[in-house]
């Protein structure tokens, strides 16, 4: 189906219309219709896909009046030449030659009269249905002959004049066909321009809304109809204040056409900011609205109004949030990360869970490695701020100053070196999160007043700034040393001591659950292996007795490191004793052996204090020590388990038969050093 119809109102223009678009090669389709009957026939076209018209005369006037069909409609012009040759047709019937129809036809047609001999006379139809008054009082005129349209002609004919038709001929079908052409081509190109426009409208997640100046709606986006719930369908074309009076555009083009300043009017508030949005409620729906008036060459032509969802506003923040921080700031491991069967670690597990279920202020206390970071980072996956940020601020590794800035933020010009655009401070990028404040001893003194009037007024005011910012964060704090002593020296401030302390985790250190130490070292060997790619095995019980007997003031920090060496070390990927030792040897930190009496309070199964088992000139040998600690640990495993040796040997991570070949021989060493105490009695 040809883009282009042609709509002839007689038919050897039709003629002439398919001759002319197959010579120039330009598909058209070509139809009959004269007037009246055109504009039905222009609605199927349109309908059947055709985008431009082309018709001629009256029947080109009718079309371009017809609302309704609502395509561009191309006139064929009467030209020169068309005249010329009705005129010299109609000279065979005489000189006086009267030329009717529309302005379009007939204007400057007298002009011929000299050069073609003749005595034209114009007579310019106002509509079709005078023709017949018009063509009657010619002819009482004495006109010999009559030159015109297919009306005129038709209605001369009526009256027994004679008549001739200004035919049009194929140069003027031609021009009209290239115009079509060029018509063609600028609609499409809009079309797809507003195609494009649409796509962009649709896309975009703000609801926008648009008036003319007289505030019917010219564009309603899909936004807007999600949150208006109205059809775009049923409302444009309307007026906005019959469909959203909610949206306020008649205070802005009320202001907009009186010329008045849009601005104040736009804002219920007349001090408000110029165009600063509003929130307002819209279907239900809390929205941010900000309204503009459409301004062309001074004067109002329309307004525009876009809308944003406030809660998406807050949702899209926060996920901004999230990912802007997402390096550095969120909270990677869960209650299920943390290694341990202990009833110290499993007791304080449940405290913890207790903890995340409500939003008070939290201090961890525990010496250094012994999981302080893991649990806060645990409690705030599992409270109601898991998908906020998880900020963690050393408070002891920065200067004062440093600090003061990067927890509390500064404006622009608050100190030499600041950043022009200030800084957000961390308390702001925890907003909706938890900051964890490790270390928090090492803050100092005057910092601990700052902090402690954030925490009371929950806001905070950046450097240099003298406004507030209000913030929602909740407070973890963790320390490695004795808050409460430091307190009682002056060191640490004690009202924030008692701001902070509202629920207290204390995490036991490793070597007072060493039945965690084989479970946790099988774990670290695991995974370790995994990622180093070095083989592991399992650790001999050797190894384990010697990894149960060594004290661990790193805690469970120095127990991962020293695995990690332990696999390295280990040549089979069994882990024995020896290699424990030599990893040991070189952990930093780890103070040499421990006395027996802090891994058990009964003293009973070893003696005094020990040197390093390397040392063999103090205290016994190792041999007799691992076999001291060994026996103190499967007693403590066997007891813990209620006598279930399968059990004991698990959390002990050796197998049965071993455990009971170390019982026996446990036993038979006990009995014979029974006898050796007794040999000594008096
Ligand atoms: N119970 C546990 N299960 C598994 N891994 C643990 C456990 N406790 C601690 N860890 C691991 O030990 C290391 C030290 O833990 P973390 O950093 O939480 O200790 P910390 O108390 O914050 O230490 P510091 O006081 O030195 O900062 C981390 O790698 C952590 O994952
Ligand atoms: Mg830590």
């Amino acid at each position: 189906m040809p883009d282009i119809a042609l709509i002839a109102p007689y038919d050897n223009l039709a003629a002439v219309a398919c001759e002319v678009s197959r010579t120039v090669r330009k598909p058209v389709r070509v139809e009959r219709a004269l007037l009246g009957e055109a504009p039905a026939l222009a609605r199927r076209l349109k309908r059947e896909g055709v985008q431009v018209l082309i018709s001629r005369g009256g029947t080109a006037l009718v079309l371009q009046d017809a609302k309704d069909v609502g395509l561009p409609v191309v006139e064929i012009r009467v030209t020169a030449y068309d005249v010329v040759r009705a005129v010299a047709k109609a000279r065979l019937f005489g000189r006086r030659i009267a030329i009717v129809g529309f302005e379009n036809m007939v204007l400057g047609a007298s002009t011929l009269s000299e050069s073609m001999d003749v005595e034209i006379k114009e007579i310019v139809l106002e509509r079709a249905r005078d023709a017949d008054t018009t063509v009657r009082e010619a002819l009482r005129d004495g006109v010999d002959v009559l030159i015109g349209g297919v009306i005129t002609v038709r209605t001369a004919e009526k009256h027994g004049a004679r008549a001739v038709l200004i035919e049009s001929g194929p140069e003027a079908v031609r021009q009209a066909i290239d115009e079509a052409s060029r018509v063609l081509w600028v609609k499409k190109h809009e079309t797809a321009r507003a195609e494009q426009f649409k796509l962009i409208i649709d896309n975009v997640s703000d609801g926008i809304i648009a008036v003319d100046d007289a505030g019917h709606i010219t564009v309603f986006n899909e936004a807007a109809q999600r949150l208006t719930g109205r059809a775009a369908a049923d409302v444009v074309g309307r007026h906005v204040d019959e469909v959203l009076p909610e949206a306020g555009f008649a205070a802005i083009l009320a202001a907009a056409s009186s010329g008045r300043d849009w601005r104040r009017e736009s804002s219920s508030n007349p001090s408000s900011q110029p165009a600063s949005p509003e929130v307002c409620r819209i279907n239900g729906t809390l929205v941010n609205v900000t309204r503009v008036p459409i301004v062309v060459s001074g004067s109002c032509a329309g307004a525009i109004a876009t809308f944003q969802d406030v809660s998406r506003l807050q949702a899209l923040e926060k996920d901004l949030r999230k990912r802007l921080y997402a390096r550095g700031h969120v909270a990677r491991f869960t209650f299920g990360d943390i290694v341990g069967t202990s009833r110290a670690i499993q007791a304080a597990i449940t405290k913890a869970r207790r903890f995340a279920a409500v939003d008070s202020t939290i201090l961890i206390l525990g010496e250094t490695g012994t999981g302080k970071e893991l649990f806060a980072q645990s409690i705030h996956n599992a409270s109601a701020r898991r998908d906020g940020p998880f900020v963690a601020v050393n408070c002891a590794a920065l200067p004062e100053s440093l600090l003061e800035s990067e927890l509390f933020g500064y404006v622009e010009g608050a100190f030499t070196g600041a950043k022009r655009e200030g800084k957000q401070g961390l308390f702001e990028l925890a907003h909706h999160g938890t900051i964890f404040l490790d270390e928090i001893a090492g803050m100092p003194l005057r910092l601990q007043a700052r902090l402690l009037r954030v925490l009371q007024e929950k806001e905070v005011m950046r450097l240099g700034d003298d406004r507030t910012i209000p913030i929602d964060v909740r407070v973890i704090a963790a320390s490695n040393k004795d808050l409460r002593k430091l307190v009682a020296e002056g060191l640490f401030q004690a009202d924030l001591y008692y701001r902070l302390d509202v629920l207290k985790l204390a995490l036991p250190p490793l070597r007072e659950r060493p039945e965690d130490i084989p479970l946790l070292a099988e774990t670290f060997a695991r995974t370790l292996s995994a990622k180093l790619g070095t083989p592991f095995q399992g650790f001999t019980s050797d190894a384990l007795a010697v990894l149960l007997a060594h004290p661990w003031h790193g805690n469970v920090r120095e127990l991962k490191n020293t695995v990690e060496k332990c696999l390295v070390l280990s040549e089979s990927g069994c882990v024995t004793n020896n290699d424990v030792l030599d990893a040991i040897g070189d952990t930093p930190g780890s103070e040499g052996w421990p006395r027996i009496t802090e891994i058990d309070g009964d003293t009973s199964s070893a003696a005094g204090t020990l040197a390093s088992p390397r040392d063999s000139g103090t205290g016994r040998d190792l041999e007799s020590l691992i076999k001291a600690v060994e026996r103190e640990s499967i007693a403590r495993a066997v007891s813990a388990c209620g006598g279930n040796k399968s059990e004991a040997a698990r959390r002990l991570g050796i197998n049965r038969t071993t455990l009971w070949r170390k019982l026996r021989s446990e036993h038979t060493a006990a009995r014979r050093d029974a006898q050796r105490e007794g040999g000594r009695e008096p």
